[in-house]
């Protein structure tokens, strides 16, 4: 006899992207409402070391934070603190260090993990969270301008295995986050600059305003000033959230707007030995896409002269040697394909602030897009097309 049995759920997820200062003085009680004041949860810290670095006082403000919130919160052991940056996503090591602390001290589906550090120690902790007990509740404290208008808000964690970036992670939308801006200041140059391009990003595929936003801020937000970058967080960050609940959060399938420029950066990321931050690697993916839709008459040369102007003025480089080889960029696509998980699907653009979604690329045509920006780099904007 043949049988089924029919089976059709939703379960809707909520979160809050916070903005705040000096999350963990004591006097400002948005993290213990985060928690929830009904009853003392178990909370485990997992802080990236480069904002330990810069912020030596951080882990005595947590615990004494905890302390003066006891009614509501109990860290069950000592924060966990992991190296910063791509290292931590590059072995198992630190995901096992997370697991092994929720199986010693009982944490357990009611209690919260919460990192606070870079888009790469919130995507380890975050695939931590996820996998443990199937699922802990997971608040992320963003400290870079990629991670707070980028990576720390959105669903997805991961670390990268097989050599392949992000190749193990979940969807997991997080409990909360909560986005600080006293970490901003002592962010190296390249990390308060790395995020922009993010921002950039989503202004080219759906915001033409944002972007002139951004071209009339050029000198603030380089020049390190707060307010630009509260600015430029916050319109960034909203445009993701509404994207992914507007979208396909979970990426069923094969499109991709958010990925505009990251098919060659993710390439490059990993040719490099992640020497280039991921938001640099993005920003010559999105010059190197840009100058492609260029050349196949999808925009015009003053449309491709304001982006790669504006990376220039933001002290972005839109080209490393490594761009110009060709099995790089045959490889990258089918690597891209591989990640997307069914059809090739690649963002371009047919305007600024217009994203148009092609199934195929031409290799020649993506090299002579690469040797532009080599000129581009070296100041020379006379294309011989
Ligand atoms: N999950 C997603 O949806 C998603 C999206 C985009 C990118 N990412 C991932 O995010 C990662 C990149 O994140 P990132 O750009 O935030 O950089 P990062 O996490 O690599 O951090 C860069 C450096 O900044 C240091 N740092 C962090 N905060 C600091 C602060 N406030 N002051 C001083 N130093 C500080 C870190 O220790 C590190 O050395 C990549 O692994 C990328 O794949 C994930
Ligand atoms: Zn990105």
């Amino acid at each position: 006899m043949k049988r089924s049995i029919q089976q059709t759920f939703s379960v809707p997820f909520k979160y809050t992207v916070h903005f705040s200062e000096n999350v963990f003085k004591k006097e400002n009680p948005l993290f213990a409402e985060v928690i929830g004041q009904h009853q003392q949860s178990k909370v485990y810290f997992v802080v990236d070391n480069g904002v330990v670095a810069k912020h030596p006082d951080l882990l005595n403000e947590i615990r004494a934070y905890a302390q003066a919130h006891k009614a509501c919160l109990v860290l069950c052991a000592d924060p966990l603190v992991v190296p910063g940056g791509e290292e931590v996503k590059n072995t198992k090591k630190y995901v096992d260090q997370i697991l092994e602390a929720c199986n010693a001290n009982g944490i357990d589906r009611h209690s919260f993990i919460v990192a606070i550090g870079g888009g790469a120690v919130l995507d380890m902790a975050g695939f931590a969270s996820a996998i443990a007990h199937r699922g802990i509740r997971h608040i992320r404290i963003p400290t870079t301008v990629l991670a707070q208008n980028d990576s720390g808000i959105g669903v997805k964690n991961s670390i990268n295995v097989y050599g392949k970036k992000n190749f193990l992670g979940t969807f997991a939308p997080p409990f909360a986050v909560i986005n600080d801006n006293t970490f901003l200041p002592t962010l190296e140059d390249r990390d308060w600059r790395s995020g922009i391009s993010e921002a950039v990003k989503v202004a080219l595929i759906k915001d033409a305003s944002f972007f002139q936003w951004m071209e009339a801020s050029v000198e603030g937000l380089r020049e390190r000033e707060i307010p630009p970058m509260e600015e430029l967080i916050y319109r960034c960050a909203k445009m993701h959230m509404d994207h992914i609940s507007g979208g396909d959060p979970f990426e069923m399938g094969s499109s991709r707007p958010l990925d505009f420029g990251h098919w060659a950066a993710h390439k490059l990321e990993q040719l490099t030995d992640y020497r280039l931050r991921h938001g640099e690697a993005v920003a010559i993916g999105i010059a190197l896409d840009a100058t492609y839709s260029y050349l196949k008459k999808m925009i015009s040369y003053s449309a491709l002269h304001r982006i790669i102007s504006l990376f220039q003025q933001l002290g972005f480089v839109v080209h490393i040697p490594e761009l110009s080889q060709k099995h790089l960029l045959s490889d990258g696509l089918e690597e891209f394909r591989e990640h997307l998980g069914g059809e090739l699907t690649i963002m371009l653009l047919s305007d600024i602030g217009k994203g148009v979604e092609v199934h195929q690329m031409d290799t020649d045509l993506i090299l002579l897009a690469a040797e532009h920006l080599r000129d581009f780099e070296e100041g020379k904007f006379e294309l011989n097309t």
